[in-house]
């Protein structure tokens, strides 16, 4: 991502979780945000730039149309189905924290992300800190403010570019307390980093994670970049898709390295999730059609030495 720029990967994100509610059976998360969030005319933008030939349709598109082919779009993109279940599995990992005694949610490049929006009872005691890419905070902030919704008094926002600025340096400005245990979330973001800017954020990370810390995060399968997404199914339209909005991808891990990658930062792996584990986790039946995505991961980890 350059200086300016907001995320539009994080609308896209956004989106898919209201499309969700919206069209899929049985839904396993509820959230209607993008909706509000994600409004008609940047859909066009957004659909312009990433999958123009769902425009391609003679005559002139009303807002509605617009909005039915920016929900088919987002709905036969690659990621839906890994969106949708991180969603769900991190929100659970959270819930099990928050009943062990955490109280604090950092959401590391939260973009769209609506949890401080839609907070469950559990939360009421939750210190939620949304760190992101200047830019993309800044664009959510604005979007809050037009669509005249309230911050609820325990959200805080910490802008940080992690390319120049370290989690815990970010943290420092903020409510955060390093001597507290928190539930960090950072989904969705390690595939536009590099492989040193994630280990740092991970390093850092453990860092200020006091004992009975954890974070879930999504990654994809190094193997993928090793072979330009070689016989990946989906992989290619993802791949110009999000390059299409300036928002490339750059790296992932690889599932059987990754507990010596953590030992290596200060973390130990705690869990390991492949989509295909959370379908049969959260849409046994595949009543959904969630057809999570081969090359997604996701992991759960906490501080080294933790019983
Ligand atoms: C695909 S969106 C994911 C948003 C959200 N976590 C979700 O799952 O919907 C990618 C997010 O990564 C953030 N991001 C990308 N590069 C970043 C950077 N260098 N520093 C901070 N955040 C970054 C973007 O701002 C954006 O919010």
């Amino acid at each position: 991502m350059d200086d300016f720029t907001a995320s539009s990967t994080a609308l896209v994100t956004c989106r898919m979780r209201a499309v969700h509610g919206r069209l899929d059976a049985a839904p396993i998360i509820d959230d209607p945000w993008g909706d509000t969030l994600v409004p008609v005319e940047v859909l066009r933008v957004l659909l312009e730039k990433m999958a123009p030939e769902r425009l391609a349709i003679a005559g002139e598109l009303s807002d509605a149309e617009i909005a039915a082919a920016a929900d088919r779009f987002v709905r036969d993109f690659g990621p839906y189905g890994n969106v949708i279940l991180r969603t769900r599995f991190n929100e659970d990992a959270l819930a099990a924290a928050v009943a062990r005694g955490v109280r604090q949610y950092v959401i590391i490049g939260a973009g769209f992300d609506s949890f401080i929006l839609r907070q469950p009872g559990w939360a009421a005691d939750l210190a939620i800190i949304e760190l992101d890419h200047p830019a993309s905070q800044a664009l959510k902030r604005q979007r809050l403010e037009e669509c005249g919704i309230a911050v609820p008094a325990n959200a805080h926002f910490t802008p940080a570019d992690l390319g120049k600025t370290s989690v815990r340096e970010a943290l420092s400005n903020s409510v955060f307390n390093p001597a507290e245990p928190a539930f960090f979330a950072w989904l969705g973001v390690t595939m536009y980093l590099t492989r040193e800017q994630n280990l740092g954020t991970l390093r850092s990370v453990a860092e200020v994670s006091a004992p009975g810390s954890e974070i879930v995060f999504s990654y994809m399968h190094q193997a993928v970049f090793d072979s330009a997404g070689a016989g990946v199914e989906r992989y290619d339209e993802l791949e110009s898709g999000v390059r299409a909005v300036g928002e490339p991808l750059v790296s992932g891990f690889d599932p059987a390295t990754l507990e010596d990658d953590l030992a290596s930062v200060g973390l130990q792996l705690l869990e390991g999730c492949t989509d295909a584990d959370l379908e049969r986790r959260y849409d046994a039946d595949g009543v959904n059609k969630l057809q999570g995505f081969e090359i997604s991961l996701i992991a759960r980890a906490g501080p080294a030495g933790a019983p």
